[in-house]
């Protein structure tokens, strides 16, 4: 039986059929989507090799592209509207950095012109979208990279190869930390008004509902809004959650739970200033925390992530990691008898104390992260962080939001991606698009 091929197929097997074939020996032309913090950020990523050359960039802001076209080897093309650059024959690859209401929409829209893409985290604002995101990377065969680029550092995949072979034993508890005090003022107080361009605007809104303009919301602060970020949860829980599922070979929880809100800072900000979420992973608890407070981390170390295991604690940051044995003292004994005391005569602590410390440093500069995209362009071969991967990690944050929207403990079904205790949670897994929107 004939399979009827859909003219959505067609666009997508016609846009590859142009593709470049590349050697080993080939300089990828890369367009940039979004050059602003962080996409200025990934283009310097992609300048520190000789094998890539920016040939397009887009953005809302002249002046961010002025920028982006400063800083480049050749004389990219600037584009204002993003399918314009996808359109362009000069464009092998895309590196998406706009806000996160954006990625899903430009990332299909790449796949479909036959753009292999790199694409900023967290993946998606809903469960649906990075779905979505992973089917059209299958379908038009693409090379996917998402920005969690924790994966492409060296010395932490010899963190995970430390913790799968038993260097922590049994692993019970992992946490990830984001610590930032932003008392007394937040983001400050903005009034609604009329925009600078009510065009950029509408753009900048994309799927996202109209609402009236105010510059809280917009360049970098969106973060603090859900219509276009899942809040710290998903901005820096992402790289954690990933980074512990890695060390941990997990993909998705049984159930999760959260608490907080907006207790220290009223700046008209939606996401919560102070959080607590805990996954459950069946035989390891995973835990975020974002404190309202200063700097230090509740580990006393300079920490993102402490895993603990029953032989040890390791410390993790983007620089560095540090293992901790366990230490076997007599207070691990609790209430004693008198007698059990003469037992513990005998008790040596140095025995059980199996493991060595130790410190490794090193770097996971967005530039790694780059290279392996770089390569796998190159090669076909899977990225560090393909979607697969960035769409779990994300899918784990979003739906630690769903429970703190919710005020529930929810059951998670990984694979059919759904909340099985709770229909109501379910809604919250996609949204409808602002017309004419339509996720292809
Ligand atoms: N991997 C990391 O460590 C890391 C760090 C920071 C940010 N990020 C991610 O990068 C993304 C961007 O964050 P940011 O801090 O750079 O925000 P930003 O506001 O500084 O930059 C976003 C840019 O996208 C542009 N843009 C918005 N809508 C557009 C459209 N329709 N067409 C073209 N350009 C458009 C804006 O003009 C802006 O310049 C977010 O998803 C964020 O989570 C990742």
């Amino acid at each position: 039986m004939s399979i009827p091929i859909s003219r959505r197929d067609l666009i997508a097997a016609t846009a590859i059929s142009y593709q470049r074939i590349l050697g080993a020996n080939n300089r990828i032309q890369m367009g940039f989507i979004g050059v602003g913090n962080r996409g200025d950020q990934v283009h310097d990523g992609f300048l520190e090799h000789g094998d890539s050359v920016t040939t397009a960039v887009c953005d809302l802001r002249d002046d961010y592209m002025d920028f982006a076209v400063k800083k480049s080897r050749a004389t990219p093309t600037k584009f204002k509207d993003y399918h314009k650059l996808l359109a362009s024959k000069d464009v092998d690859a895309v590196a998406i950095a706009t806000p996160d209401h954006w990625h899903a929409l430009m990332m299909i829209d790449a796949c479909n012109a036959g753009k292999d893409v790199y694409v900023e985290k967290p993946l998606s604002l809903t469960v649906w979208e990075g779905r979505k995101m992973v089917e059209a990377a299958e379908r038009t065969k693409r090379v996917t990279q998402v920005g969690i680029h924790r994966r492409s550092g060296k010395f932490l995949k010899e963190a995970v190869d430390f913790v799968q072979g038993g260097g922590l034993g049994k692993v019970t508890v992992a946490k990830g930390f984001h610590v930032q005090n932003e008392w007394p003022n937040g983001l400050g107080k903005a009034p609604d008004g009329p925009p600078p361009s009510e065009a950029e605007w509408d753009q900048w809104l994309g799927p996202a509902p109209k609402v009236p303009y105010n510059r809280n919301r917009t360049y970098y602060n969106f973060r603090w809004f859900y219509n276009y970020s899942g809040g710290q949860i998903t901005n820096f829980g992402v790289h954690y959650m990933d980074m512990m599922r890695w060390l941990l070979g997990k993909e998705s929880p049984r159930a999760v739970t959260a608490m907080g809100g907006t207790y220290a800072i009223h700046d008209g900000r939606e996401i919560p200033d102070t959080c607590e979420v805990l996954w459950d992973f069946d035989d390891v608890l995973m835990v975020f925390s974002q404190y309202n407070a200063n700097g230090a981390t509740p580990t006393g170390k300079p920490a993102e992530m402490e895993i603990r295991g029953t032989k040890g604690t390791m410390y993790l940051n983007g620089t560095s990691w540090e293992v901790v044995p366990e230490k076997y003292t007599e207070t691990l004994f609790g209430a004693r008898t008198p007698l059990d005391r003469v037992t513990e005569k005998s008790y040596n602590p140095s025995k059980k104390a199996t493991i060595q410390p130790k410190l490794v440093k090193g770097s996971a500069d967005t530039a790694f992260h780059a290279r392996n995209f770089l390569d796998c362009v190159k090669s076909r071969a899977k990225c560090n962080c393909d979607i697969l991967t960035g769409h779990i990690s994300t899918s784990n944050t979003l739906i630690a939001n769903i429970a703190l929207k919710t005020k529930s403990h929810l059951q998670w079904d990984g694979k059919a991606e759904k909340f099985t205790n709770n229909e109501a949670a379910n809604k919250w897994l996609q949204y409808k698009y602002r017309a004419p929107y339509k996720l292809g």
